[in-house]
C-alpha cells in the first residue's frame, strides 16, 4: 500500500561524477519495501515543480528504518535534492512500483546487469538474494570511469564486470559485450538500465527467464495520467508506474 512519508535526510553524499547517495530517515517500518520499488518525492516546498520525480530503493536498513537511494543529476529537480543537507524533510510516495518476485523464484545462481543508474536497485536486490542464499555475478556498465559507483559493494556480494563505454574503466563496451565474453550460467537473469540497455539485453537472453526494470520519466507516479504507458505482448499496455517498473522480460515491447 503506498502511503505518503515524511522523511528527514540523515546523509547526502556524493558518490561518482554528479552522482549522489542520500540515506532518507523513516518516521514508519520500512519492512514492507521490495527490491525493485521507487520512491516518489516531492521536489521543493512549495508548488514550483508539480511532477514528483521517482528515484529507485538502492537499499534499505530496516533494522534503523533507513532507505538508501543514488541518484543523478539530471536537471532542476535532481540538482535540488543533491544540495540538501542533513536534517532537511523529504515528501515522498512509498514504496511505489513492483518489485522482483525472487520469493516466487526458485534460484541458484542470479545474473544481475544494469547500466548507469539503473545499477542501483540491482544492489539492494543483491543483498536479499544472497540472504536467500543465491549466489550472484553482476554485469555492471557506467559510460566513463568517473561515473562508477558501488563496484565494492558489489563485490561483497559476489563476482563482479564493469563495463564503460569509452574503455576509460574495466571492460571497453556494454554490458553485453561482457555477457558474451564470460558466458556466464544462471537460472534468471534481473536487468535495470536505459531502454537501449534493456533492448540489448533482452535481445541477448532471449531464450533465458528474466526480469527488467525500466527508468522512465513519469507523472503521477500511481496510475492515474497515462504518461508512462509502453506497448505490452498480449496486445494491451501497461504503465511502468503502476504495473512495473518490474516486468517479466517477455511482458512488454520496449521502444
Ligand atoms: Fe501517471 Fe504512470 S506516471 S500513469
Amino acid at each position: 500500500m503506498i502511503r505518503k512519508a515524511n522523511l528527514t535526510i540523515a546523509h547526502n553524499e556524493k558518490i561518482a561524477k554528479s552522482t549522489f547517495l542520500m540515506h532518507l530517515l523513516s518516521e514508519e517500518s520500512t519492512l514492507d519495501i521490495q527490491p525493485g520499488q521507487f520512491i516518489h518525492i516531492k521536489i521543493g516546498q512549495d508548488h514550483t515543480h508539480m511532477l514528483r520525480r521517482p528515484i529507485s530503493i538502492a537499499d534499505v536498513d530496516h533494522s534503523n528504518q533507513i532507505i538508501k537511494i543514488i541518484f543523478k543529476t539530471v536537471g532542476e529537480g535532481t540538482g535540488y535534492l543533491s544540495k540538501q543537507k542533513t536534517g532537511d524533510k523529504i515528501d515522498a510516495l512509498l514504496p511505489c512500483g513492483s518489485s522482483y518476485p525472487i520469493d516466487k523464484l526458485t534460484m541458484k545462481h542470479a545474473l544481475l546487469i544494469g547500466g548507469g543508474i539503473g545499477v542501483p536497485p540491482l544492489y539492494y536486490l543483491a543483498k536479499q538474494l544472497v540472504n536467500r542464499g543465491v549466489s550472484v555475478t553482476s554485469i555492471l556498465g557506467f559510460q566513463t570511469a568517473s561515473q562508477v559507483f558501488f563496484e565494492e559493494e558489489f563485490q561483497a556480494l559476489g563476482k563482479v564486470y564493469i563495463a564503460t563505454n569509452d574503455g576509460s574503466y574495466g571492460y571497453s563496451g556494454f554490458v553485453t559485450d561482457i555477457y558474451q565474453a564470460i558466458q556466464p550460467s544462471f537460472d534468471y537473469y534481473f536487468s535495470c538500465g536505459p531502454t537501449p540497455m534493456l533492448k540489448g539485453v533482452t535481445k541477448e537472453l532471449e531464450d533465458k527467464p528474466g526480469y527488467i526494470s525500466l527508468e522512465e520519466r513519469m507523472g503521477c507516479g500511481v496510475g492515474a495520467c497515462f504518461a508512462c504507458v509502453l506497448p505490452s505482448r498480449d496486445g494491451g499496455y501497461k504503465k511502468i508506474c503502476q504495473h512495473g517498473p518490474v516486468f517479466d522480460a517477455n511482458e512488454v515491447i520496449l521502444a
